[in-house]
């Protein structure tokens, strides 16, 4: 049915008054939380998937939910004021018109040599021999995020350098996200980075949404003839198998699945696919599959489906399963 003419058939149908509406009125009336019930269950059956429908842009903000900067009072051009300050703020140009915000955090051994420098001395910093990591988070929020910051403090004291950019749309990056997009920039800052570390390892970390980034820019550079020396999957999801649960309304799919054919599922339109199952069949890095057991947005037994899914197309040596992060000093070191 035409969306239109659903809407003019709900406001019809209240506007009309059809009989009985005076007995459920003073119903109403006289139980006040009916009314507020009444008008709750309005808005979210009706109202909240007309919208999606007629403003697809809206679905793209639930999804990625990129414009809730949080947290709110952070200056993303001050990454000391985070207690990074051993850290750069920068700003790439991943494609026309999209400039993309980036952190460049250097090991930690040399917070003191880095005080006051400029791009310049970071960028050749990268050059050192330390491994690089590019850390691509997760649906909300910007590079300021505590938990993203935690990440890059972790890695920074194992020796390591820590690239992290908000995808365009995230942060104080420019333009819209779309999935393509990020391939785009994810792309582009590794063949960045590449250009200026010399023969150092360079790692890729996906948390969450960003696993779906890492594993369709992984596949997309083997395309190019080249493989990432490895890459770590934080909560990895897959959207072809699983239910994501990163969409808010998730569970007004399930709940009225007949509803799908008036409303479609907001991700099947907006081409939101990140299909990391096929992805993996197709990669060829070492790959470690990071998870907590009590992850509701990628539950363990999917994380699971994915890691043998991994196996099958390499093999166990070249695909790793622990259950603690301290495990990552032993992975770089076997790459
Ligand atoms: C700067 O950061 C390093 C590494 O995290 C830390 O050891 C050091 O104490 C910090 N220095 C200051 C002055 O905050």
């Amino acid at each position: 049915m035409d969306t239109f003419q659903y809407l003019t058939e709900i406001f019809s149908l209240v506007a009309e008054e059809p009989p009985g509406s005076r007995v459920v009125k003073e119903v109403l009336t006289s139980r006040p939380w009916l009314k507020k019930a009444f008008w709750s269950l309005f808005i979210l059956l009706i109202l909240v998937p007309v919208s999606l429908k007629i403003l697809p842009q809206l679905v793209q903000h639930f999804v990625y939910a990129h414009r809730i900067r949080v947290p709110f009072f952070v200056d993303l051009s001050r990454p000391a004021d985070l207690s990074l300050n051993h850290t750069i703020n920068m700003y790439l140009t991943s494609e026309e018109g999209i400039s993309l915000g980036v952190w460049h955090t250097v090991p930690a051994s040399q917070w003191e040599e880095a005080q006051g420098k400029d791009l310049a001395w970071y960028q050749k910093a990268l050059d050192s021999g330390s491994p690089v990591f590019i850390y691509l988070h997760g649906n909300t929020g910007t590079r300021a995020a505590p938990h993203r910051v935690g990440v890059a403090k972790v890695l920074s004291a194992l020796g390591y350098h820590v690239l992290v950019p908000d995808y365009r749309g995230f942060g104080d990056s420019t333009g819209e996200p779309t999935e393509a997009g990020f391939t785009t920039d994810v792309l582009f800052l590794y063949k960045w980075v590449k250009a200026r570390s010399g023969n150092s390892l360079v790692i890729i970390w996906g948390h969450s949404l960003g696993t779906g980034v890492s594993t369709n820019t992984a596949v997309k550079l083997i395309e190019q003839g080249e493989v990432f020396d490895g890459v770590i999957l934080e909560g990895a999801f897959n959207s072809a198998r699983q239910k994501l649960n990163i969409h808010p309304f998730i569970w007004y799919y399930w709940t009225y699945p007949g509803i799908g054919y008036v409303f479609r599922e907001p991700w099947a339109e907006n081409k939101v696919v990140f299909p990391t199952e096929a992805n993996l069949k197709k990669m060829k890095s070492p790959i470690l599959f990071l998870h907590s057991e009590d992850d509701y947005i990628a539950p363990l037994h999917f994380v699971q489906q994915m890691r043998d899914v991994a196996v099958k197309a390499q093999n166990a040596e070249r695909v790793k399963d622990p259950r603690l992060p301290s495990i990552i000093k032993e992975f770089v070191m076997s790459l």
